[in-house]
């Protein structure tokens, strides 16, 4: 039987969010003269993390953050790069430090999160921020930094069933990286799912994704899962941000997520574009602000 599905406005909440942390920026600039600050840095010309990174210096001023992009070479030497981000370490202005992944090949992405102050680490891949994430009892976004995406798909699932309502919910997280995969499990683990993590070595993943009140779809793969894989009155996020060529020649973006088939099985889901991106940015800039209110307070996130 066909039901409804609703779709999750991303863009809606991301509003919402953005609205809320533009209050708490003003707030600070009241107590401290001054905006909270997020540098950016792109390293190399790929044009989706250009594209990402405009969105994100252009949102910043949205949310009265005063966001700077740093653009670098390809070729630029690690020593450079390490150079850079020690000075906005020190800069006792700066609240927030995001370098755009990935890097070109030659730069170890680890090494250069490594580097970033834990606390003006906004995305939150610091080894310090993965650990208090695992280890905290209560998982707080106002006093943590938390990862954004994983935080804009938490966001988005309180959003449409109330936080008792996730307790003992069967929740499949397809994908397992530091970015997405591995932190939005240990959201759901703590909000009291049972959850599981799939991958590219999971045995018969349409038939656990089918066991799942919840799918988290984060593997890069344009429309990987499909309608039938989607168990009915299931919430579906989608991570995934695609472009696949069209006829036309224009290309287009689409989800990890066949979004046409899983509409009528899902009772939500996120669309993409207009979905769990557009929350993410707006999470960035929420850790923004708790970055600077917990650095001028002499606690670290
Ligand atoms: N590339 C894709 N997603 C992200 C993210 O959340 N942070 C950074 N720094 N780079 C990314």
């Amino acid at each position: 039987m066909l039901r409804m599905t609703k779709l999750i406005d991303g863009g809606l909440h991301a509003e919402v969010l953005t609205e809320d942390t533009r209050r708490r920026a003003e707030s600070f600039f009241r107590r401290h003269a001054r905006k909270p600050r997020l540098d950016v840095i792109l390293v190399g010309d790929n044009p989706a993390s250009a594209s990402y990174v405009r969105t994100k210096t252009k949102m910043a001023a949205e949310a009265s953050i005063d966001g700077r992009l740093h653009r670098m070479q390809d070729e630029v030497s690690p020593g450079d790069l390490l150079r850079v981000l020690r000075s906005l370490n020190e800069d006792p202005n700066v609240d927030g430090i995001l370098v755009q992944l990935p890097l070109p090949s030659d730069l170890d992405p680890q090494m250069v999160i490594e580097v970033i102050d834990p606390a003006k680490d906004v995305d939150a891949f610091h080894p310090i921020n993965v650990g208090r994430l695992f280890t905290v009892n209560k998982v707080d976004p106002t006093v943590l930094l938390v990862p954004c995406t994983p935080l804009g798909c938490l966001l988005l699932l309180r959003s449409v069933i109330p936080p008792a309502g996730l307790t003992g919910k069967s929740a499949v997280v397809v994908g397992r990286s530091n970015i997405v995969g591995s932190p939005m499990a240990r959201l759901l683990t703590n909000a009291n799912c049972t959850v599981t993590i799939a991958h590219s070595k999971t045995l018969d993943l349409p038939g656990l994704c089918r066991t799942a009140d919840i799918v988290v779809a984060a593997v890069g793969r344009p429309e990987f899962i499909r309608g039938g894989w989607i168990k009915e009155g299931a919430i579906i996020l989608d991570v995934g941000i695609n472009r696949v060529p069209t006829p036309d020649g224009k290309g287009k973006i689409v989800g990890d997520v066949a979004t046409a088939e899983a509409i009528g099985r899902a009772a939500f889901l996120t669309p993409v574009p207009g979905g769990v991106g557009r929350m993410t940015v707006a999470c960035l800039l929420h850790n923004t602000v708790t970055a600077a209110e917990m650095r001028m307070k002499g606690k670290s996130p």
